[in-house]
């Protein structure tokens, strides 16, 4: 019953300057009739003349009666004064009607105008995306639905997953509507300097975490928080705040959570909201090259660099993580400002060096982007999105962008071959990534932001567009196969992190070294930040090889959640600051990817494995589903 709320069908809109239009036009009809009444009654008359109350009066058998003689003198004036008056009335009426009926057409013509042009946008993207709009007619399953119907254990494990996400969005909706973020201990708003606040306005009320669960709240069935959600978003949200902003996470976040709902419901609301705000994010990218800078201030437009950053220097992951959601946009609205923005932003990192293999660097210049700016690179923090970004676009494309074929190929390359993919030399025998400083494999030590790479060489083996590039097949049977170890071996490492630790929850980073394995040994490195990457790797080689084990370990996580990082007071969910203590201390953030990302991953691994499937939906790394264009 949500979803039906927040759709709204293209006559209901209609019907608002329709009714207006219908208002006005009784009006004027009744107005005219008032005259049109009164003018039949003067011309009844034979040669149009008038008559007196004195006239008719021998009506009622009295005989006639002496006009008063000094009246009678009057007559011919008053007669002329008359016949002008009415005169005047019937032109004024004429003119009335003409006027009426003119304007009738131009909002006749307007409305028709808009509906067109709405239609025609809605047609061109059901054009190309037919089979979002048959799902999107679906009503969202509830706990009970799925090819999984009959395996009450899963069943169960999905109700327990929907009362998490219940849980985390009624604490963030009681305790810091509007906010970003939620403090899950006392219950209260997370404000500057906690969470990814610094990234999104300070204390900016731009409720990160309520666009964030809309497509989470939907896939769940919780249609009732859905439509809080969703009113919040179209009736409160307002984007002109005096808020300096990371264009990077106002678009995986806001543009992917408003894209991604606008296709739940087919409201183009939401389409709109997006359009606003990616308006607001282009001041960033007048640069010399076309690159944008990190921050820009939603209201004035004033851009700036992280102030850690490099002189002049944009992040890579940052830089080169807009294609899908600018593009979709650019499709949605007949706009191409967009998706030329994130076009220009990708071919100025194209003009990076790239001295290790072929990786890019994880800083680029914005007013030189040819010159190398760090001798730097990773697939984890700084690196990760963009990598992952170039096969995406590939995909939602259906292999139609083979630019982003080429590159992701090229860059698959460096990533197996320059040097960030390791094996440990203890027993174990790991695969992991960790990052080039100085152009050398310095530190063994793999982030848990990495960690994400295994769902993507997963996705990559899997991937059904064919890729050619320089005249060769590279997608052979032979990389898919290699892909798809490297997927199942590095999503095995993050387990095993998971694994090692006293909780059952992955470190922020681990190492590998001859003495250790896969654990955290700098006392910052110790936290679980309720990040998604482990289990989204989960979920796509769950998916993908339909391998028991993915389930399983997917549900530890879930129970190790439950255990540690709850917050029975408030029901929200807490980060934990030592993942080998016994009792970790929790620290006091439910972070707003937990939603958008952790839970709804989670809830989909215990989900049928149609819904939403691979075909026709590609995820952004925020975990907003985003259709595959048809071709
Ligand atoms: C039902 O699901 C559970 C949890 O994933 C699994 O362990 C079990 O083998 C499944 N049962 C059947 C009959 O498939
Ligand atoms: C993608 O392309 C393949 C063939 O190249 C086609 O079979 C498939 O239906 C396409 N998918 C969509 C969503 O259009």
């Amino acid at each position: 019953a949500g979803c039906a709320k927040m759709r709204l069908p293209s006559a209901s809109r209609q019907a608002i300057p329709l009714s207006r239009l219908a208002l006005v036009t009784v009006l004027c009809i009744s107005l005219l009739s008032l005259i049109l009444s009164i003018a039949p009654l003067h011309s009844q008359h034979p040669g149009g003349r008038l008559h007196f109350p004195g006239e008719i009066s021998d009506r009622h058998g009295l005989g006639p009666i002496e006009p008063d003689p000094h009246l009678l003198s009057d007559r011919a004036a008053i007669f002329a004064g008359a016949e002008a008056d009415h005169r005047l009335a019937l032109a004024t009426a004429r003119l009335r009607r003409r006027l009426m009926s003119a304007a009738a057409e131009a909002g006749a013509l307007r409305v028709n105008a808009q509906t067109s042009q709405a239609a025609f946008s809605r047609l061109l993207a059901a054009a190309r995306y037919p089979a979002v709009f048959r799902s999107a007619a679906l009503s969202p399953p509830g706990p009970d639905t799925g090819a999984d119907l009959n395996n009450a254990t899963v069943r169960s494990m999905r109700r327990r997953l929907r009362a998490m996400l219940r849980s985390a969005w009624r604490a963030y909706w009681r305790y810091a509507r509007g906010a970003n973020e939620l403090r899950p201990i006392g219950g209260a708003p997370a404000g500057p300097g906690a969470g990814d606040a610094d990234l999104l306005g300070g204390a900016a009320r731009l409720g990160a975490s309520a666009i964030d669960s809309l497509d989470s709240l939907w896939m769940a069935g919780l249609t009732e928080e859905f439509s809080a959600a969703a009113e919040w978003t179209l009736n409160e949200l307002s984007f002109d705040q005096d808020a300096t902003v990371s264009v990077f996470e106002m678009n995986i976040r806001f543009l992917g959570g408003l894209l991604s709902a606008y296709f739940l419901t087919g409201d183009r609301r939401f389409v709109a909201k997006a359009t606003g705000l990616a308006s607001r994010l282009l001041p960033a990218f007048a640069t010399p090259s076309g690159l944008l800078r990190s921050l820009v201030n939603l209201r004035t437009g004033a851009a700036a660099d992280h102030p850690w950053a490099p002189f002049g220097c944009s992040v890579l992951a940052e830089a080169g993580s807009l294609q899908l959601e600018f593009s979709l946009l650019s499709e949605l609205t007949g706009d191409r400002v967009y998706a030329d923005a994130a076009r220009r932003a990708r071919h100025a990192i194209g003009m990076a060096p790239r001295p290790y293999g072929g990786l890019y660097p994880n800083f680029v210049h914005s007013g030189r982007p040819d010159k190398l700016a760090v001798q730097e690179a990773s697939l984890g923090s700084l690196g990760d999105s963009f990598y992952e970004y170039l096969l995406k676009e590939w995909l939602r494309t259906n292999g139609t962008d083979t630019e982003s074929c080429r590159l992701f190929l090229d860059a698959a390359r460096a990533i197996e071959h320059g040097g960030l993919l390791r094996r440990s030399t203890g027993s174990g025998k790991f695969l992991y990534l960790a990052p080039l400083k100085d152009g050398r494999p310095v530190d063994n030590r793999m982030e848990h932001l990495a960690c994400f790479a295994g769902g993507l060489f997963a996705l990559a083996a899997n991937a059904t567009p064919s890729c050619a590039a320089g005249g060769r097949q590279l997608d052979s049977e032979r990389t898919r196969r290699r892909w798809l170890s490297i997927g199942v071996e590095l999503t095995r490492t993050c387990r095993e992190a998971y694994r090692r630790s006293a909780v059952g929850l992955g470190p922020e980073a681990f190492e590998f070294d001859n003495n250790v394995e896969a654990v955290a040994i700098r006392p910052e490195d110790k936290t679980h930040m309720l990040r998604p990457e482990t289990v989204e790797s989960y979920f796509h080689l769950w998916r993908i090889t339909g391998d028991q084990r993915y389930r399983d370990w997917a549900w530890e996580t879930v129970e190790a959640l439950e255990r540690y990082s709850r917050i029975v007071s408030t029901g929200g969910f807490a980060i934990l600051s030592d993942v080998y203590s016994a009792r970790p201390p929790v620290g006091d953030l439910q972070p707003s990817y937990f939603l958008a990302e952790t839970l709804k991953y989670l809830y989909l691994i215990f989900s049928d494995r149609d819904y939403f499937s691979s075909a026709q939906w590609v995820f952004n790394t925020e975990g907003h589903p985003l259709p595959v264009r048809q071709t």
